[in-house]
């Protein structure tokens, strides 16, 4: 052996796998292990790259792991990540991607999603241009569109009859077009998204339209039963069965979704009693479902196979829990203390990767689970950011600071598509969220129907 060795050779691999350290007493030291996982995170992402469209993950599979709609959720993301830390490396990619991606009807239907456009996909970048709009993020120059206006245009489009058929007594479809699988599902996160932007837009803008809409959605989710009276919230079901056959399975963006919402319309409503037992009861329906030892879980798919949609839930779960805290102050002290312990576990995990600290999805464990992604390095990023949010600004409306510019008439009109884009194989391999598990149950319930 020569011995002039050994110290390099004990130093360089130590320096180099260090697992994600982090003193979640220490506000510095969160925002140091969060830029290090936004950098883990973005290098997913080549939208930037020659040869590459802005805006998007890899994908739509097969050409990469990740669905449209995952792009939108990435920026929302990075928006949060920005604003929570003060941290704007992103900003310009940000601003870039979500521009390239709002469609010659500045409506985020580009043509080259439509083929397996859902609802909830649109919503998804909706929901990242409210983001963008209550958090003063850089508004684009005038002859652009502009982050509220966009929002505005997707749930316009959302709540014209076209969408918001009567079947089942109302409500969305989750696929926009008939062509596509799952035009006869009719499930929570469409309605839920929508619900949410009603209900942020109704905040943002004064706009009591769109609250009594968002109200209306929710009395709709009761009706069916995807909300029970404990609050949990099921994931859908099928129009020829009027909706009644409820897939019961639990993810945890459905009922963050609502959450958010839900926060906003009590916030509204000035701290109506009725929106505050709602609030209550979605927190008490997510520490009971998604945090059974106070750390985040997957309860539908973590014990089997998480598709690469699922993977990507946790962080939602805690993003939208942590705005519930400002726009919903009596449920913060409740909420944050599950946020703290659920990133002291998701962090632990972040031992993976070449780098030593990429993370995994089973938080739970306390061990990473050999699995690296876009959705898992999202869902600590929400995580680690989110705990900052105490020292950040709550979200402004256009009486308190927003200069986000409106159009009320955004997407009129513009629903209805009989040119419909042909479908790929790209596109026709996995229509939005869930794809999986909605056949599954469609089949079952084709099966009963033809024995009945
Ligand atoms: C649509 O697809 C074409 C061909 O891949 C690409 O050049 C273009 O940038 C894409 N546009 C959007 C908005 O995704
Ligand atoms: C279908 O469901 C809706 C909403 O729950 C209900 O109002 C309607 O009566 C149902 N229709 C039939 C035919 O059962
Ligand atoms: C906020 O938006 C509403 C609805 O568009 C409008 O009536 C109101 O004047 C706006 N307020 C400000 C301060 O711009
Ligand atoms: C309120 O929202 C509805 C639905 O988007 C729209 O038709 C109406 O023009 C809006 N009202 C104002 C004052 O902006
Ligand atoms: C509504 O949200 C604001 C933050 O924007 C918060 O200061 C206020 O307390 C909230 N209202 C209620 C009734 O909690
Ligand atoms: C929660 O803790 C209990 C008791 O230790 C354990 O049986 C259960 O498996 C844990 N649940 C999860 C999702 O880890």
């Amino acid at each position: 052996m020569l011995p002039s060795l050994v110290p390099l050779l004990s130093l360089t691999p130590v320096a180099v796998l260090a697992a994600l350290e982090v003193d979640l007493d220490s506000p510095d030291s969160i925002r140091n292990a969060a830029k290090q996982v936004a950098e883990d995170l973005m290098a997913y992402y080549h939208g930037n790259e020659p040869g590459h469209v802005p805006g998007i993950l890899p994908g739509p599979p097969p050409d990469g792991d990740y669905y449209w709609w995952q792009g939108g959720a990435l920026w929302g993301t990075m928006i949060d990540y920005w604003r929570w830390t003060d941290d704007d490396t992103w900003n310009d990619l940000a601003y870039q991607a979500m521009l390239f991606q709002v469609g010659p009807d500045k409506d985020f239907m580009d043509p080259n999603w439509t083929a397996s456009l859902g609802n909830d996909d649109q919503s998804f970048w909706g929901m990242s241009a409210l983001v963008a709009a209550e958090n003063r993020f850089q508004d684009p120059p005038e002859d652009q569109a502009q982050w509220l206006a966009l929002a505005q245009a997707v749930w316009n489009e959302q709540a014209s009859p076209d969408r918001n058929d009567d079947t089942c007594g109302g409500g969305l479809r989750w696929q926009i077009f008939a062509t596509n699988r799952g035009y006869d599902y009719k499930n929570t996160i469409a309605n839920g998204a929508f619900f949410n932007m009603g209900a942020r837009l109704a905040r943002y803008t004064g706009n009591d339209t769109c609250a009594q809409r968002a109200t209306w959605t929710w009395n709709w989710l009761e009706s069916v039963g995807y909300i029970d009276a404990d609050y949990n919230i099921y994931d859908g079901g099928h129009v020829p069965m009027n909706c009644t056959d409820t897939n019961k399975q639990q993810y945890s963006y459905n009922a963050a979704v609502l959450l958010l919402g839900a926060a906003h319309m009590y916030n509204y409503t000035d701290g109506s009693q009725e929106w505050a037992d709602r609030v209550s009861g979605l927190v008490g329906g997510i520490e009971r479902v998604f945090f059974p030892n106070g750390t985040a879980y997957e309860p539908s798919c973590e014990g089997g196979i998480c598709t690469t949609d699922m993977l990507s839930f946790k962080g939602y779960l805690h993003r939208w829990l942590a705005v519930t805290t400002q726009i919903a102050p009596f449920v913060a002290d409740r909420i944050m203390g599950v946020l703290r312990t659920s990133t002291r576990a998701a962090v632990n995990q972040c031992t993976g990767g070449a780098n030593g600290r990429q993370c995994g999805f089973h938080w739970t464990s306390g061990v990473y689970d050999g699995v690296t992604g876009a959705g898992q390095q999202m869902n600590v990023l929400g995580a680690l950011s989110s705990l900052l949010i105490d020292a950040s600004h709550a979200p402004v409306t256009n009486e308190t600071g927003g200069t986000s510019q409106g159009d009320p008439n955004a997407g009129i009109g513009k629903t209805t598509r009989t040119e419909m884009a042909p479908v790929t194989g790209g596109d026709r391999a996995g229509a939005g969220i869930l794809t999986t598990f909605f056949l599954g149950s469609a089949i079952v319930s084709l099966a009963w129907m033809i024995w009945d």
